[in-house]
Order: structure tokens, then C-alpha cells, then sequence
């Protein structure tokens, strides 16, 4: 979704825009569809320039005007959530005189009437968006000190924001401010870059002050403040993991990495003597944990389906009543929460706004919220009241791979602990922990299958419908899967229940409507043995993933991905890599985006 990025310097840097733009590539990933900046000229005032489509349009654009770019300069990622596409809708707003810009993540919910407001009072409006409005606001506020009029305007305000503002009436500063849409400064030698996502600032430093919410940053030549003082946190990821390191696309390489990013999520995490999980970021609660009879898991897309599994893992080992909800939905449910009750929220980004609100609601009704996230110094990391970081470096593909076996990674930790603390055997937790111990190399394993999948995509190319079919533990692996095929390729599959099928489903099945069918060797293999007879008696081709050494399927399915036995709750790790990988040849196959699927954002931070 939207992306903000800031640069100031000590001494007008003719590098600025360039610097700016390096950055603002680097939330390509987020998914937008036009982009825009505003910087201080030499020639004494600040030009903005907008494009449609990439950043690369923008630069184009830029390159073809005798421009003496200086600084502050802001620049933006417009991802259209109030106004359509176009020119006029991109960021930097202006106000009327054009000497006040401001770039904006989230919504302003209250702009119909501030608008009607300002229009009444004289001001011309150039766009049909919620953010114009702001920048009106600063310029009605203005008395010759730029922070002030932001923080007065702010007050008019109702929804959320991650703002820049710059302004050639006070340009030696950028102003920033934050509602629950996230922002950071980063700390570099000579100079300062405001961010929306760490991503940005990663290769000129790792030093970050991270803005909470209600906060105002005047971020000058060669200071900055903030409301609060607070204190410079390091960044953790390295910056080659922004890289595609030889790969044609981001998502196969996280595909490829999820050996190492398993082990990065399990790391000093394990105790195979105790067969239990150590967990820092649980230890302030873990009195609190001993109380609760209830989870809610909430999350969107494939964290959900994380949540899903979550779920079977914490009524089958921990005892502990659970249900998944969709992050979007869970506040307008009539959910019974109380002070035993705990919502788990998993995010990969800790930005995404349902998510949040599911938090903030389950908060203020006296539940313990935990999280687990992969962004250190999320929102969701910030607001939980306890969690565990995935720890899988960052992903950018917007089909998101490698943060869903670490989440469902830290959920099998999660089930230890909790386990642990309830009825769990002290064997079946050494024995949870052994194979967690051995899971990065059955990952490796598993992705040996690579070739074969590109095979199985060039046969089934063509088709335009898939089934993905599972039971208990693989029943979220086949929502997963069918997820990842849509997203990326843009095609008709279905997740769902073995057994549900012929109670409707079984209707659409016929030779051209191929389905994938999980098929562990565990404690639902016959059942879902059965399905695959219905869908076979019915003309349907079936692919089934099973367990190594399998051989009695080969005579059922027409084809067969194999994957290493472990125990039946950890199976979804393993058996989800095939579908990712299948997703992703299907898709390259049909020519599509891979990293960046039409319509879609990597973080939805707009409910
Ligand atoms: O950052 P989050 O994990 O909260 O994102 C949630 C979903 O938007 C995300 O998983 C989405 O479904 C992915 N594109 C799926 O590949």
C-alpha cells in the first residue's frame, strides 16, 4: 500500500531526490499505482512532480526538466483508496497557494465535511482525494512556524495518518506526525530519512526511531525532535535480504530461503531436555497465560490460514478452546471475551489495519493480546501486550511464502509453551522438539520437488479451475494454497474440506477441473483416500501430495508429490511448498507479475 519517504540534510544536497527515489523503490514492493515527490530548488521554492504507474515513469519525468533538486525533499507511493487513479490524485497535496506539501498514509474519515468547510472559507480544491484536505488545513493554521500549524490541523482531524509536510515558508525542516499508520526516522551520518517502512532507510543506516502514535517529528538540517524522547533501536535484517540475490523473482526466493528462515524462527527457541519452547517475549505473561481457557487467533489471508492451523494446535495439545477469525470481522462479531480470554494476532507486516483494530477492541475488553509478527517495531509488535517475532527477514513478494511456514513455525512453539504449561506429556513435547529440530532440513528436502512442479505446471497449463482439498492440519494448507494460485495467476481454485465435498462441491468436478489434494500419511489418510475415489469416479484429475514412500497413491491420483514424514501437526510446513511452488510456475507460465499481482498490496494498513 502507500509508501512515504523523507530526506533532509545538513547542507542542501543536490543528491536528494535521487537518494529520495532509491528509497521510495524499495516500497515498490507494498503495491501502488502512481507515485509523486516535492523538493526544494535551488531556484528558491519547492517543485512537485507526479506520474502514473511506476516510480520509473516519475524519474523519467523528473529527468526530462533542468530541475537544481536540493532538500527536504518528500516523496510518495499512492496505492488509490479515495479518488481514482490519475495525476491529480498522487501525492505530494498541495494547499492553495502551493507552498505547503504533504504526503499521507491512511484516511481521513472526516474529509467530506472539512472539505465542505474549507470550500466555504474560499480554499480550491485539485483533487478528489481525502489527503488535500490536510494540507488546506495547514495553510489556514499557518503563522510562520510549520510544526505548529501541522499540530493544530491534526486536531481537526478524525481517521489515521503517517504524514510528511514540508513547506517553502519554513524549508529548512520536514514535519511529520502519526495515527496509527507508521513512520520512522532514520539516523544517518549526514543527514535524515523519514520513512513508512524500515526497508527504505536499511541501506544508509540502522539506527531508527520509531514514532508512536500522537506523535509530532520536526526533523531539521541537523536535528530532530520529537514529543517524547526516545531512544534509537537497531534494525535487524541485513540488506542483502532486499535483494534478489540472482533469483528472476522475489517469491522464489523466499520460497528457496524458508530452510533458513525456518531455523531463524526456531533458533534458541527449543528445549529438547524439557521438550518445551523458551519464549522472551512471553515471560511477562506467562502467569497470566497459566489462566486463560480461550483463544481467539485473528489475522488476514495467509496469516489467517496460519491461525487456522493455530487452532488445531491448541485444542489437540494445549487443551485450550480456539477459534480463527478473520481479522476484518472480528470486532463486529459478538465475541465473549474476558479477562481468561487471549487474542493471538498474526501479521507479517504488524501494519495491517484490520488486524490492529481486532487488537485494540480484544484490549478494551480486558484481554491479554499477544502477536506474532516478523517486523520488529511493528504497530502490532508495539501494541500487544506480549508476542514472538517470525524473525524470517523481510518479504517482499506480496504472495507471501516464507513469513507463512515461520508463523506456523511460532504457532508449533506457541502449542509447546502452552502445552507445556497445561496436560502435555513431557515425551510428546521432546518429540515435538526433535522434529522441529529437523524441519530446516526437511524443508531442503522438500524443495527438491522444484523441477518436478514446473513439470506439473507446464501439463496443467491451461486449466482455468482448481480444487485444493485437505483434512484437519491440511485443510489450511489447501485454503493456502488456493490462495497463492489466485493471487499470483490470476485463476478459479477453491480451498476446502475433503469431506465437504460431496455435500455441493463434488457437482463442479469433471475432466477439466483438476484438484490438489493433500494427502499425508496421518490420521485422516484414509478419509481423504475416499475423497480422492469420489473425484476420480467422476473423471477429475487429482495431483496428491503425500507422505514419502507412498507408493499405493500412485494408482489412485494421476500425479504424485512426495514430501518427508513427520509428525501429523508439523506435516503443513512441509506440504504447502509444493503449492507455493506450483503458484509460482503457473503464474510465470501465464506471464503475470509475480511480485507485484495486479490489485493488490503487500500491507493493507486501510480496513
Ligand atoms: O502483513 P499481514 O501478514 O498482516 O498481511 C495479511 C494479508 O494481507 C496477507 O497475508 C495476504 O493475504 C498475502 N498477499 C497472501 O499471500
Amino acid at each position: 500500500m502507500c509508501g512515504i519517504v523523507g530526506y533532509i540534510s545538513k547542507g542542501n544536497d543536490e543528491r536528494s531526490v535521487n537518494i529520495g527515489i532509491e528509497a521510495l523503490k524499495r516500497l515498490e514492493y507494498r503495491g501502488y499505482d502512481s507515485a509523486g515527490l516535492a523538493f526544494w530548488d535551488r531556484s528558491g521554492g519547492i517543485i512537485c512532480q507526479k506520474a502514473v504507474g511506476r516510480i520509473s515513469n516519475l524519474e523519467n519525468k523528473i529527468g526530462q526538466n533542468g530541475f537544481s533538486p536540493a532538500d527536504p525533499v518528500i516523496l510518495h507511493t499512492r496505492w488509490a483508496t479515495h479518488g481514482n487513479v490519475c495525476e491529480a490524485n498522487a501525492h505530494p497535496h498541495s494547499d492553495c497557494t502551493r507552498d505547503i506539501f504533504v504526503a499521507h498514509n491512511g484516511i481521513i474519515e472526516n474529509y467530506p465535511a472539512l472539505k465542505e468547510q474549507l470550500i466555504g472559507e474560499g480554499h480550491v480544491f485539485s483533487s478528489g482525494t481525502d489527503t488535500e484536505v490536510i494540507a488546506h488545513l495547514i495553510e489556514k493554521c499557518f503563522e510562520g512556524n510549520l510544526e505548529e500549524a501541522v499540530r493544530k490541523s491534526l486536531g481537526c482531524l478524525v481517521g489515521t495518518y503517517g504524514l510528511a509536510v514540508i513547506s517553502g515558508r519554513d524549508p529548512n525542516k520536514i514535519v511529520a506526525a502519526r495515527l496509527s499508520s507508521p513512520l520512522l526516522v532514520g539516523l544517518a551520518e549526514d543527514y535524515f530519512l523519514l520513512a513508512s517502512d524500515p526497508s527504505a532507510v536499511i541501506a544508509h543506516t540502522r539506527k531508527v526511531v520509531y514514532l508512536d502514535d500522537g506523535e509530532i517529528a520536526v526533523i531539521g538540517r541537523s536535528n530532530f525532535t520529537i514529543i517524547r524522547e526516545k531512544k534509537a533501536e537497531e534494525i535487524e535484517w541485513a540488506d542483502g535480504q532486499h535483494e534478489k540475490e540472482g533469483f528472476p523473482h522475489y517469491m522464489l526466493k523466499e520460497v528457496m530461503e524458508q530452510p533458513e528462515s525456518i531455523e531463524q524462527t526456531l533458533k534458541g527457541r527449543l528445549i529438547p531436555e524439557a521438550g518445551n519452547a523458551k519464549l522472551g517475549g512471553l515471560d511477562s505473561v506467562e502467569q497470566r497465560l497459566r489462566q486463560i481457557d480461550k483463544v481467539y487467533i485473528v489475522g488476514c489471508g495467509t496469516a489467517r490460514h496460519a491461525g487456522l492451523l493455530g487452532e488445531y494446535m491448541f485444542e489437540e495439545y494445549a487443551g485450550i478452546s480456539t477459534r480463527t477469525d478473520a481479522a476484518s470481522e472480528f470486532r463486529y462479531r459478538k465475541t465473549l471475551l474476558d479477562k481468561n480470554t487471549a487474542l493471538l494476532a498474526i501479521s507479517q507486516s504488524g501494519e495491517t489495519a484490520d488486524t490492529l483494530a481486532a487488537i485494540r477492541d480484544a484490549r478494551s475488553r480486558g484481554a491479554l493480546t499477544m502477536g506474532i509478527t516478523n517486523v520488529v517495531g511493528s504497530t502490532q509488535a508495539r501494541e500487544t501486550d506480549a508476542g514472538v517475532y517470525t524473525r524470517c527477514g523481510p518479504e517482499i513478494g506480496v504472495a507471501s511464502t516464507k513469513a507463512f511456514t515461520s508463523q506456523v513455525a511460532a504457532l508449533a512453539l506457541f502449542t509447546l509453551f502452552l502445552g507445556r504449561q497445561r496436560q502435555m506429556p513431557l515425551e510428546t513435547g521432546r518429540r515435538i522438539v526433535r522434529e522441529l529440530l529437523r524441519m530446516p532440513e526437511m524443508v531442503e528436502q522438500t524443495l527438491q520437488c522444484d523441477r518436478q512442479i514446473k513439470e506439473l505446471a507446464e501439463k496443467y497449463r491451461g486449466f482455468e479451475n482448481f480444487f485444493y482439498l485437505g483434512r484437519k492440519y491440511n485443510y489450511p494448507i489447501a485454503r493456502e494454497g488456493a490462495l497463492k494460485i489466485k493471487e499470483i495467476a490470476y485463476v478459479h481454485s477453491e480451498g476446502s474440506w475433503g469431506g465437504e465435498l460431496k455435500h455441493g462441491e463434488l457437482a463442479l468436478i469433471s475432466e477439466d477441473f483438476p484438484s490438489i489434494c493433500i494427502v499425508p500419511k496421518d490420521s485422516v489418510y484414509e478419509k481423504m483416500v475416499s475423497n480422492i475415489e469420489e473425484i476420480k469416479a467422476r473423471g477429475g484429475p487429482v495431483i496428491a501430495v503425500t507422505s514419502e514412500g507412498n507408493q499405493e497413491i500412485e494408482s489412485l491420483a494421476d500425479d504424485v508429490v512426495y514430501i518427508p514424514d513427520t509428525i501429523e501437526f508439523l506435516t503443513p510446513i512441509l506440504s504447502v511448498i509444493p503449492l507455493q511452488l506450483f503458484a509460482y510456475h503457473f503464474a510465470v507460465l501465464c506471464g503475470c507479475d509475480i511480485d507485484k499481482p495486479r490489485n493488490l498490496a503487500k500491507s493493507v494498513t486501510v480496513e
